[in-house]
């Protein structure tokens, strides 16, 4: 399957591209407007008492700012940002690494915050609460426990399973930041924005053309952006206009609603090999090729936003207009959809 992200004929790579676009603030931050509020007032808060900001979790789909607002919110309460992620921190030993490596008021950005090991999860507890870390060292008979103490610090969690999140660990978070996939006109300013730092002329249908398939989401657009850039630059003008940008996406095979190969591969699957489902995520995987977890975590919530699937409790179940995306009519009578029932 063709993929912009990857094998884009750019040479800047694509962690080096996206940081280039990565806005540095609050202003350029474009939507989430309520998640935006919150924090920026939690950030005045905290100033105004001169005291750390409270621990902040970040939850949502690939690719939507959780990183980005990481950094920004250190950047504007003027934090040194320390960055790990769950996998990372195997041993409680790497924890009590990072953590006494903390000074006071420095932000810890633990990405992917519901994959560390519950055993790590408890020495997080007491060192998120009452800054202090109770680490065991030695073993057998001369095992004992010491207590540091930590400078006072802020925990930045990010997530894209908040369900997998354990009640306690929730529970020391003041408050859950949800994102939400992006509106077109969302994405047409961070487009504009994006086009305007790699120096790409583009037009306001162009960006339109190239937001309406991004998914709602930002890694996407700037993804699209990247790639039509490149078919301007050969095969136009240099400027991004609608018509650059159909044909280039269309080169991709990426549909007006932004569905993909992988995407229609899914609706396939469910559709004609499982007779619209109800299915399981591993058959699905293995029917189209793709680990479970990229097609629960990526393709799936939009599947599901967009109404073409949805879950039940006996699996994926095909959504009527899954069957007028592959071109079918949707099965009328309930004979024919079982889960109905
Ligand atoms: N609100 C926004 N305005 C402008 N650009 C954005 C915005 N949100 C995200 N981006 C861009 O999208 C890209 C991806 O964002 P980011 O890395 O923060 O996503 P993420 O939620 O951390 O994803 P993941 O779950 O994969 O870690 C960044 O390069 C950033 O430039
Ligand atoms: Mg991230």
């Amino acid at each position: 399957m063709p993929d912009p992200f990857q094998n884009s004929p750019s040479e800047v790579p694509t962690q080096e591209f996206e940081r280039s676009l990565r806005p540095p603030d609050f202003d350029e931050f474009c939507g989430q407007a309520k998640v935006k509020e919150r924090l920026m007032l939690m950030v005045e808060a905290a100033k105004q008492r001169g005291d750390a900001l409270d621990h902040v979790l970040l939850c949502g789909p690939p690719g939507l700012g959780k990183t980005t607002l990481a950094h920004i919110l250190a950047r504007a309460f003027g934090s040194e940002i320390h960055i790990t992620s769950g996998p990372q921190i195997e041993k409680a030993g790497d924890l009590a690494g990072v953590l006494t490596n903390l000074a006071h008021g420095d932000f810890l950005f633990i990405d992917e915050i519901h994959r560390l090991h519950p055993a790590i999860e408890e020495y997080l507890y007491p060192a998120m609460e009452d800054f202090k870390l109770d680490i065991m060292i030695d073993q057998g008979p001369n095992a004992r426990s010491i207590a540091l103490s930590l400078p006072k610090f802020t925990l930045v969690g990010a997530t894209t399973k908040a369900g997998m999140l354990t009640r306690p660990l929730l529970s020391r978070f003041g408050i859950t930041n949800r994102l939400d996939y992006y509106s077109p006109e969302e994405l047409v300013t961070i487009l504009k924005r994006s086009a305007h730092l790699i120096g790409i002329p583009i037009e306001e249908e162009g960006a339109l053309e190239i937001g309406a398939r991004s998914r709602g989401t930002p890694r996407i657009a700037n993804g699209l952006l990247r790639w039509v850039r490149d078919y301007a630059q050969v095969r136009a003008d240099n400027v991004i206009t609608k018509d650059v940008a159909r044909s280039a996406l269309s080169m991709l095979e990426i549909d007006e609603d932004g569905l993909d190969e992988m995407d229609k591969r899914i609706l396939e699957a469910v559709v004609y090999k499982y007779n619209g489902g109800p299915v399981g995520l591993n058959s699905i995987a293995v029917a189209v090729g793709e680990d479970e977890a990229t097609i629960n975590e990526v393709y799936e919530p939009y599947l599901i936003l967009k109404g073409y699937l949805k879950r039940t409790p006996r699996g994926r179940s095909a959504m009527p207009l899954a069957y007028t995306k592959l071109g079918l009519n949707p099965p009328s009578s309930p004979e024919e959809q079982p889960d109905l029932f």
